[in-house]
């Protein structure tokens, strides 16, 4: 039997996709599937953290028009036939990420097309509109099925949930662990026992894989 093959396309820009991603790969390793990862590279980021409020305003109002970030050519490796492709990244205003939205722009149909695609989405909590566009999305590249999303929000309460976020865009998150704050937000992010839950995800795909002849 031959090993399967998962090609993963990431952006991260806080590291929260890339935590799951790490978990999520370790799983479907363990299952003995071979993962080859391609991070995509905006030429220019924006910088972490905003400097002002008025630049993550500005960059609030861009994502939710679905400003594009220019990225780094792809590695040739992306290329080929795969048994899953899994497009991963943060959900910005509603949307997939700037440097996702490239991707798909202009390299979504040669390494999507006609392929078996999972979204992977890290957000603070709606990830629905970003789901149902990047399936557009991948359908229009030609993809040939897009499955149900695997998706992690953080899981905290509102509004401090929000409000964590803000002051983490920011870098002005509370330091002082036993806060007041930091009671109600122990931390920005996913938490520990998502990590359980990404490697486990990744092992439910590898078994999956592993039980289907061909693709
Ligand atoms: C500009 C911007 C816009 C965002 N908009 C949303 C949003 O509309 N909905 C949401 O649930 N999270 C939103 N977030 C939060 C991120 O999706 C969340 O923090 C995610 O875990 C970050 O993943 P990353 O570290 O891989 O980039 C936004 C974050 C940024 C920076």
């Amino acid at each position: 039997m031959h090993k399967k093959r998962v090609l993963i396309v990431f952006y991260s820009f806080t590291r929260q996709t890339k935590l799951m991603l790490n978990k999520f790969i370790e799983g479907l390793e363990c299952e003995g599937v071979e993962v080859t990862v391609q991070r995509l590279v905006p030429v220019s980021p924006y910088e972490f953290p905003f400097k002002s409020y008025a630049g993550l305003i500005k960059a609030t109002v861009e994502t939710f028009f679905q400003k594009r970030f220019e990225i780094e050519v792809l590695d040739e490796k992306c290329y080929g036939n795969w048994d899953r492709v899994i497009i991963a990244g943060p959900t910005w205003s509603y949307n997939p990420s700037g440097p996702v939205i490239e991707f798909l722009d202009r390299f979504g149909r040669d390494v999507c097309g006609d392929q078996h695609v999972i979204p992977f989405i890290s957000c603070r909590a709606y990830w629905r509109v970003h789901n149902w566009g990047l399936g557009r999305r991948l359908k229009r590249c030609g993809a040939a099925v897009v499955e149900d999303p695997i998706v992690f929000t953080h899981l905290i309460h509102e509004p401090w949930r929000t409000i964590g976020l803000i002051l983490q865009m920011r870098g002005k998150m509370v330091r002082k662990e036993n806060s007041w704050f930091r009671k109600k937000y122990p931390g920005y992010g996913h938490n520990r026992e998502q990590n359980n839950i990404a490697l486990e995800e990744g092992h439910k795909l590898g078994k999956k894989l592993n039980a289907q002849v061909g693709r």
